[in-house]
């Protein structure tokens, strides 16, 4: 089911961008990595699950991260039923996505990840307990987001611990930016919920800002996302001292 992979284009002197005049070859990433090095048993669960689980997405222009912007993905079709969608915006080693698959196996949940060793390591988990109601497009989120789901496909999207590029130089890179808000706001059902947390105090004050400054949210609540487990990032963050920030936004 996977697409092999073609080399993307070397980025330019700016790590965060890629060559290329495209907006899909132009791009500003959120993220640092893609591949990297995987223990064996992760790299084995990948060659034996990914079939399964990983969806074959065309490529578009921009390479191996990007998804082709005419492909629409059949959700009936994926997931072999028609259920309420959660998307997982950059699941990492899929805690939250694995917990959150198990308590609500009546939902389906799409995890868009860019980072293959951690889909391996998910997968990894999941040979032991699968989870018929888990999929995953290896791609980047900004890109697959804007055009590969229906608008108003998911009755919810997380994203937890997005990557905090704690240097102003580097905010840019932020993933939760007006362009990808917008993105999440087509995709959720009317009055679907954008569960978001974060660690990073400036990254929190960040967020409440772009929201407030897009009216179509409300803020719904400041609690706990009911379905998020405590993850390595949530620990790392409290033995830093750092509060856990926790917002959910309604479309
Ligand atoms: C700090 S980790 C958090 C992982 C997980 N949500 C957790 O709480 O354990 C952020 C993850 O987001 C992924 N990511 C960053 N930008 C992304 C993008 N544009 N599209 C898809 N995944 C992205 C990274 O690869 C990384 O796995």
């Amino acid at each position: 089911m996977t697409a092999p992979t073609s080399p993307e284009p070397r980025g330019s002197g700016d790590p965060g961008r890629a060559a290329g005049t495209s907006p899909h070859l132009s791009r500003t990433r959120s993220f640092s990595r893609r591949g990297g090095r995987m223990p064996q048993g992760h790299r084995t669960a990948y060659e034996h699950l990914a079939g399964r689980y990983v969806v074959d997405v065309p490529r578009g222009a921009g390479g191996v991260t990007t998804v082709d912007p005419d492909f629409r993905l059949d959700l009936p079709g994926t997931f072999g039923r028609q259920a309420p969608l959660v998307v997982e915006v950059g699941s990492g080693s899929g805690d939250a996505l694995r917990a959150g698959a198990q308590a609500r196996p009546d939902w389906d949940v799409l995890a868009v990840e860019v980072w293959r060793p951690g889909i391996a390591q998910t997968l990894a988990r999941m040979g032991e307990h699968p989870l018929p109601n888990v999929r995953f497009v290896e791609a980047d989120a900004c890109l697959a987001l804007s055009t590969m789901l229906e608008a108003g496909a998911a009755h919810e999207v997380w994203t937890f611990f997005p990557d905090p590029w704690p240097k102003a130089r580097h905010h840019k890179r932020r993933l939760i930016q007006p362009a990808f808000v917008d993105t999440v706001h087509r995709l959720l059902e009317p009055g679907g919920l954008w569960r978001i947390a974060t660690d990073w105090s400036d990254y929190a004050a960040h967020l409440r800002e772009v929201m407030a400054a897009d009216s179509r949210w409300t803020l719904a609540s400041t609690g706990r996302a009911p379905l998020r487990p405590r993850t390595r990032f949530e620990l790392k963050g409290l033995a830093a001292g750092r509060e856990i920030v926790d917002l959910a936004y309604r479309a």
